[in-house]
């Protein structure tokens, strides 16, 4: 299913692409025909403008993108697929970042109370939750940026909740891109939500080390997986895909993952979804041992990862043009030196969000809802997670004010 709507494959360096989805910035290094056939002159070259895009447009179906050659930046511009769009009604951000809040609230409560359950030794019911989950979806389909932003309240000191909370959302988001509905979407973010929860059983010496890990600890890190799915397997109403993805999403494609090392086929989809929202998440958070990295950097890694096989590269490619150059939650400067949190994009123009200032061109505090598609403020910088001091989850009433 997901093969027959995305047209894309990668092959070592080179990625098959439909010319509809060719950007200025990619780099061309093959077409559908021999290069004499062509009228370009340059065997390879790359895509400068929009008039030489539509110029392979025109003779070609497709052709081989050079990734090594191409600007990340380019495979980040496309819309949002029409298969994303909603399949009942459709909130506006204001209608929905109430309702996100509280079931991120909801959602957060019942990871905590599942984190003491485990570290008592109790058995987690699942059903509950697939039902807490069951509202991230609602959520997700109704206005998927509202959710999007609850994704950015990142605090270090909270690392195990937010991270499975954000791959819960992030895989909703992701499945929906590959084509899920429904029951299949909520057994999907429970799976991102319970992915880590062998973590629990890892000392928290380990877990919070500041330096790098010693190959003794190392091992020890990786037995989470082993030990997800032994917690899984002994809780009430179990849900096998649980046990999969907490088993599975450190296995590569390629087998050059862990705990088993095996291989693509042996992988599902939840497995497959998850591993990659799972490295976006953990790059583009603060840890023990470092700040967070910015979202271009999380994108890089992907597509490296994809490249390299580790990850699956059309997942990794839908969610790359999902994100787009600035997702909720990005902390962006203008050429005035104001600061401002992205809210939601424009989908006519991606460039020009809506955001929330947060700091004036002195870098002095404010807050000032600005709608960028109708201004002629530019971005000129994108920052990390926690720069000038700025801690998003500080603004979520802010935030909730401007929504108003
Ligand atoms: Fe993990």
């Amino acid at each position: 299913m997901l093969q027959d709507k995305v047209k894309l494959n990668i092959d070592g360096e080179k990625v098959k692409l439909h010319t509809k989805n060719l950007r200025p910035g990619m780099y061309v290094c093959e077409l559908d025909r021999p290069w004499e056939e062509s009228p370009f002159l340059m065997q390879g070259f790359e895509l400068k403008c929009q008039v030489d895009v539509e110029a392979v447009m025109e003779c070609c179906e497709y052709v081989y993108i050079d990734v090594r050659r191409t600007d990340v930046l380019s495979m980040t511009l496309e819309a949002p697929p029409v298969g994303f769009l909603p399949e009942k009604k459709f909130s506006s951000l204001e209608g929905e970042i109430g309702n996100a809040e509280d079931t991120r609230k909801q959602t957060s409560d019942l990871i905590k109370s599942f984190i003491d359950e485990v570290r008592f030794g109790h058995s987690l019911d699942i059903q509950l939750a697939k039902s807490a989950v069951s509202e991230c979806v609602a959520s997700v389909l109704r206005n998927p940026n509202a959710m999007m932003l609850m994704t950015q309240l990142k605090k270090k000191d909270e690392y195990s909740c937010q991270h499975a909370f954000n791959v819960c959302i992030y895989s909703i988001i992701l499945g929906r891109l590959a084509g899920l509905g429904g029951k299949d979407l909520e057994g999907l973010g429970t799976c991102g939500l319970l992915h880590d929860f062998g973590k629990m059983t890892t000392p928290v010496e380990i877990l919070n080390k500041r330096g790098r890990l010693t190959p003794q600890e190392w091992a020890i890190m990786k037995q989470h997986t082993t030990q997800g799915r032994k917690i899984l397997l002994s809780g009430k109403n179990i849900f096998g895909g649980t046990v999969e993805v907490a088993y599975g999403h450190h296995e590569n494609l390629d087998g050059s993952g862990y705990p088993r090392g095996v291989t693509e086929s042996q992988l599902s989809l939840n497995t497959k979804i998850v591993a990659v929202v799972d490295k976006y998440d953990a790059i583009t958070s603060p840890r023990p041992h470092r700040d967070a990295r910015d979202h271009l950097h999380g994108i890089s890694v992907l597509t490296k990862m994809a490249k390299n096989r580790q990850i699956d590269a059309i997942l990794a490619n839908r969610f790359i043009n999902y994100l787009g150059v600035y997702p909720p939650g990005s902390i962006v400067e203008w050429s005035s030196g104001e600061v401002a949190i992205v809210l939601e994009s424009n989908p006519k123009q991606r460039l020009c969000p809506q955001v929330l200032v947060v700091r004036d061109s002195d870098k002095n505090p404010v807050e000032r809802f600005v709608d960028m598609g109708k201004g002629a403020c530019k971005i000129t910088a994108v920052h990390d997670t926690g720069a000038f001091g700025i801690e998003i989850g500080q603004y979520r009433d802010a935030i909730l004010r401007a929504m108003s």
